[in-house]
């Protein structure tokens, strides 16, 4: 006998509760749930696993064979680097982010190479018509026929298909579009979304197929978003970056099968995504020199440094309480080195408004840019511009002391080779790095050195 009641569920990130609420207790968004009916099996109809007589038999782990499958390329350097050197076959891969960001893109092209590797890759959108798919292929190039396509929302006719095609690589466009005949809510509700994630979960581990999801992130909450079912796939991807500005950032979130930190860039062009190799120049492109409240510093993505702008507009304030931004960086870092650099170099910086931004769209933490952005606040604030040919790193404690940082050679490195001159970097790193010649390091302690150094 099956029952039938009903459940609300986050939208965002899937919490579950018998009543309606406000706020989501597990995400603490706002006006995220919605109603939807659950089938229960109950009694006989409950799926209970019959006993055989016979005990599954558990393995040593020197009993299992250690040796990995060859990953597959995607033929996209950026893309095979957050999967961590190609996906690995039979794995459940979720590229989630904006709609409209360009993730139908990435996957057609990842198609198109597949398919030009003489893999049997098969394409299912719920989303667009063939005669749009088409449309759109033609503007990324030539494709060839291993590559077949299929416009379905039914995953147990998808099931069918994928059985009697058996293909190498399966996407799917989007998760949200699909529904599953089991579950009586509509397609894009929590556990439409979730049963569909958990029959591909199957299909991906069965027949050791690679399958990639795409996952729309919706601010509205309509729809469940990605975060649904992160927990239940191998390897969730975020495509982020500004849609008006052109390009994207592909960034690791999970990865059971490598590093999470790492990036890849791409530029979305009239032909589709073109991978960026060289982010720094790219995102240092168009630089004002010589302005105030402007510094170049280096990030660590990963195993990749990448230089950016950060620049800083620095104002009296007209009213009471004063006005701090921050685009790109964390705000609460720079009301925080706001205060340090008042307390501890004496700048007053109090009754000042501060604009913060990271140029280029991106968003980036990381500690060691704290110096750079100190430093660009300052020189805001002073209106005398730091040396443009100088890089900026390093970490900036509550007493003003400059910390170290890792990785530091990779990011003195990157600086000298785009033809950055100097680095202000932390003293104790400085002294490490004494054999680089082809480029001047100054290592400062303290925030207070760093004062004299602007304009
Ligand atoms: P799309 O891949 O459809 O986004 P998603 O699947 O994430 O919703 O990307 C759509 C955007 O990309 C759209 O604004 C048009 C742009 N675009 C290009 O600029 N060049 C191209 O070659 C293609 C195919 C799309
Ligand atoms: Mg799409």
């Amino acid at each position: 006998m099956a029952k039938s009641k009903s459940v609300f569920f986050c939208q965002q990130c899937g919490y579950e509760s018998a009543k309606w609420m406000g706020q989501c207790p597990a995400c603490r968004e706002w006006n995220t749930f919605t109603e939807e009916p659950v089938v229960i099996a109950t009694g006989s109809g409950a799926k209970s696993r019959v006993r055989t007589g016979q005990a599954p038999v558990p393995k040593s782990i020197s009993e299992i064979s250690g040796e990995e499958a060859p990953r597959i390329t995607t033929g996209i350097g950026e893309f095979d680097r957050v999967l961590g050197g190609g996906a690995v076959p039979g794995s459940l891969i979720l590229v989630g982010g904006d709609p409209g960001i360009g993730k139908s893109t990435l996957l057609l092209q990842t198609c198109r190479n597949l398919a030009a590797s003489g893999r049997k890759v098969l394409y299912i959108s719920g989303e667009e018509s063939l005669t749009q798919i088409r449309l759109r292929a033609e503007r990324l190039g030539d494709f060839n026929d291993h590559l077949k396509l299929l416009c379905e929302t039914d995953l147990t006719a998808i099931e069918e298909c994928i059985a009697s095609v058996k293909p190498e690589c399966v996407i799917i466009d989007s998760i949200q579009t699909m529904c599953s005949a089991d579950v009586t809510s509509s397609p894009g509700s929590v556990s439409q979304v979730r049963e569909s994630t958990n029959i591909l979960l199957r299909i991906a581990k069965s027949m050791d197929i690679t399958v990639f999801i795409v996952g729309h992130v919706t601010k509205e909450g309509t729809v469940a978003g990605p975060r649904v079912l992160e927990h239940m796939v191998d390897t969730v991807l975020y495509f982020e970056g500004d849609r008006h500005a052109s390009y994207r950032v592909l960034r690791g979130v999970k990865n059971r099968f490598g590093s999470t930190n790492e990036i890849g860039v791409f530029e979305m062009s009239g032909g589709g995504l073109i991978e960026v190799t060289n982010a720094s120049a790219y995102m240092l492109e168009g630089r004002p020199e010589g302005a105030s409240g402007s510094v170049v510093v280096c990030s660590m993505e990963g195993t990749r440094p990448i230089l950016l702008e950060i620049q800083a507009l620095i104002t009296r304030t007209s009213f009471g309480m004063p006005r701090r931004q921050a685009a790109g960086a964390d705000y609460n870092r720079v009301n925080l080195l706001m205060a340090v650099l008042e307390r501890r170099t004496g700048l007053k910086l109090s009754d000042c408004d501060a604009y913060v931004n990271l140029t280029g769209g991106i968003r980036i933490q990381e500690p060691a840019l704290d110096l750079g952005m100190a430093m660009a606040i300052a020189s805001g604030f002073k209106n005398r511009p730091v040396d443009p040919h100088t890089v900026v790193f390093g970490e900036v404690g509550l007493s003003g002391e400059v910390r170290s940082v890792s990785q530091a050679e990779a990011r003195v490195r990157e600086a000298a080779r785009l033809g950055f001159d100097t680095c202000i970097i932390p003293l104790s790193n400085a002294e490490k790095l004494r054999g680089i010649k082809d480029i001047k390091l100054i290592g400062v302690s303290s925030l207070d050195e760093c004062i004299p150094l602007i304009g």
